[in-house]
């Protein structure tokens, strides 16, 4: 069986061979090529395996000391400090820290089309209010509310800044909800963290905000948000009537909230029509969903369905609305796209720890046809796992986050987008993203195995070789030459820290088992609470209830994988052997 198994790894070494099979997703495995064995100079490599004790696999990832565990979370923790203090010295009240000239950076002014800044830094002290609740999730309650009084005092939107209602909603709006909630929680997850005075700012400034948000709503004849508004004015003349799908279908979490906390139905009116627009477009043949839409015609004007750039929260958040709502048409909705999801995008053999074939990967497809439309994977859905984990199919999730590990290994980071046919990056920069600590993170949570601790190992010293810099960490600018580029995103203080250190922190108060929560797509802490379970108001849309499945999803799943593996690794070592090999690392 294992011979087997490794063989048809060798046919990996023809990259035609992966591609073909690839592309035909169900695509039988014989085992005839058996005698192969032996041919090419990489194959010796290979037969170490059978020297069971020898392995190297077992032996680099099979245990993680305590004293070690305790070291990384004290290097995640004074990566975070490195970058905040930083920040609050050379940039804040500016938007972000440009972490080589040790200079703040606000939006491009001069080039009002430069969205790559002018999307998300909207002169509103971005990563001060990103940052929020990970002082809290570090446990530094004295400096969480010197920054809440900071934001309470500084911040204001009467901003004539022209930014993307996604950003603006995930970074800011869904952090200031964060916060407000973990300040008046009256469970006291992370202690006394209230403090004399609170008037309910945070809550306000969130309403204010999503209220220059909702003329993205207006004048759109499918319901589905124009992509930008002007926090003065509105949404700008001329404004493009394209949007992502992503863009504007994850704005529910945030919306939903606000307004159950104020008992105001309009935002997740809105938010909820546009996510019913989006599906009521998708496919009739395939089930997915394109990646760009006209917010006028509902045409689709990207085609491309896949689980990165322009979808990724899409899905996330049908789900993350269902554990947080309970409405269950989110919760169909998303088993319907899982479905398709696995149907259509979902390629190599069936399953991820046993038999034979290329490993499990995601890949884009037409939505109409279902017909793979490029060979590459970008970095983005390597956030794919951790909502695989959240719906319990771990399984899955262990082999999409080896692939994106042995990605890393081989760079030291995660190429923009990833070729697997040419083995080889397509977009080389790695601008500090979360997504695969994330799903360490998660699947970690879910199996407990040392496995995920040396991931998260790997990741942090990589970061720490190739992305520091004087006042921060930077963008990798080519993920092979480790060039940089001078800005550290907000995210990587509000979720690659975050995450980091709660993968090593196994007493935080977040991992006590009467605390349930849930991250935002931007990885803000929102507890589930009976709360957001109740609204005052009667349904929008009263709709015929269908039959709700019998598994609801848990979070998280704990107590999922059988006992045994959680000591041994989570992919068996051949399975790893061949990611490893097929990204090119030996
Ligand atoms: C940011 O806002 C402040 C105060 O409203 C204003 O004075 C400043 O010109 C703005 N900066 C940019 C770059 O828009
Ligand atoms: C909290 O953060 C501030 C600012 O970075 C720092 O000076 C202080 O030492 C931190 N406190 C703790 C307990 O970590
Ligand atoms: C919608 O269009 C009408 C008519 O063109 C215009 O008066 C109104 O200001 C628009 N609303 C928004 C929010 O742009
Ligand atoms: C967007 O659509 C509206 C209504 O169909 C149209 O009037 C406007 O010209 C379009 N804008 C652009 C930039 O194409
Ligand atoms: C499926 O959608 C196409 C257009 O996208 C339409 O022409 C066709 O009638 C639909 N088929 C069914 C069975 O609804």
């Amino acid at each position: 069986f294992f011979a087997c198994a490794s063989v048809s790894v060798l046919w990996l070494f023809s990259i035609g061979s992966w591609s073909q099979r690839i592309q035909s997703p169900k695509h039988e495995e014989t085992a005839t090529t058996c005698p192969t064995v032996g041919r090419g100079s990489r194959a010796g490599s290979y037969l170490s395996f059978f020297d069971g004790n020898k392995d190297e696999y077992v032996r680099r990832y099979s245990s993680f000391p305590d004293t070690l565990r305790v070291k990384m979370k004290d290097m995640a923790r004074d990566m975070f400090y490195f970058g905040y203090d930083n920040y609050m010295k050379y940039a804040f009240p500016e938007d972000e820290l440009n972490p080589i000239d040790c200079e703040g950076r606000g939006p491009d002014v001069l080039n009002p089309s430069n969205i790559n800044i002018n999307d998300v830094l909207g002169n509103y002290s971005l990563t001060l209010i990103d940052t929020l609740d990970t002082l809290l999730v570090l446990g530094n309650v004295t400096e969480f509310q010197r920054a809440v009084k900071l934001v309470i005092d500084t911040v204001s939107f009467d901003k004539d800044s022209t930014v993307q209602v996604f950003e603006a909603n995930i970074r800011i709006l869904g952090s200031l909800i964060s916060a407000h909630i973990l300040l008046t929680d009256p469970k006291h997850p992370f202690g006394k963290v209230g403090f004399e005075g609170y008037d309910n700012e945070l809550l306000h400034l969130a309403h204010d905000l999503a209220v220059r948000l909702l003329p993205a709503f207006e004048n759109t004849s499918t319901g589905i948000p124009y992509p930008r508004v002007n926090l003065k004015t509105g949404v700008p003349a001329d404004s493009v009537n394209e949007t992502c799908t992503a863009g504007a279908g994850s704005l529910l979490v945030e919306f939903g909230i606000l307004s159950r906390l104020i008992g105001d139905s309009t935002f997740e009116w809105v938010a909820r029509r546009a996510v019913r627009a989006l599906w009521s477009l998708r496919s009739n043949q395939t089930g997915l969903l394109g990646n760009v839409v006209n917010i006028q015609t509902g045409q689709w004007v990207g085609k491309q369905s896949g689980l990165g750039a322009g979808m990724d929260s899409f899905y996330e958040y049908l789900l993350k609305s269902y554990i947080l709502f309970g409405e269950k048409e989110d919760y169909r909705m998303f088993q319907a796209a899982y479905e398709s999801i696995q149907n259509h995008l979902r390629r190599g053999r069936e399953s991820c720890n046993e038999g034979e074939g290329d490993p499990p990967l995601y890949v884009n497809v037409n939505m109409f046809s279902g017909e793979i439309v490029n060979t590459w994977i970008d970095s983005l859905q390597a956030f794919f796992p951790g909502l695989q984990v959240l719906n319990g199919d771990v399984d899955n999730a262990i082999c999409l986050h080896a692939f994106y590990y042995a990605i890393w290994k081989r760079f030291g980071a995660l190429p923009e987008r990833y070729n697997w046919q040419l083995q080889a990056p397509d977009v080389l920069f790695y601008p500090l993203r979360p997504e695969l600590v994330e799903s360490t993170y998660l699947l970690y949570q879910a199996t407990k195995n040392p496995f995920y601790l040396h991931v998260g190992m790997d990741i942090l010293q990589s970061l720490e070789k190739n992305a520091k810099v004087r006042c921060g960490y930077a963008t990798l600018h080519h993920v092979v030459d480790k060039s940089k580029e001078d800005r550290m995103e907000s995210f990587f203080l509000s979720e690659t820290c975050k995450y980091l250190y709660l993968l090593f922190d196994e007493d935080n108060p977040l991992h006590k088992s009467d605390n349930k929560y849930i991250f935002t797509t931007e990885g803000h802490v929102v507890p589930i609470d009976k709360r957001f379970r109740e609204k005052q108001w009667n349904d929008f849309f009263p709709c015929e209830e269908g039959a709700l499945a019998e598994r609801e999803p848990h979070s998280p799943p704990c107590d999922r994988i059988p006992e045994e593996r959680r000591y041994t690794l989570p992919l068996k070592s051949v399975y790893m052997r061949q990611i490893d090999h097929m990204v090119g690392l030996f």
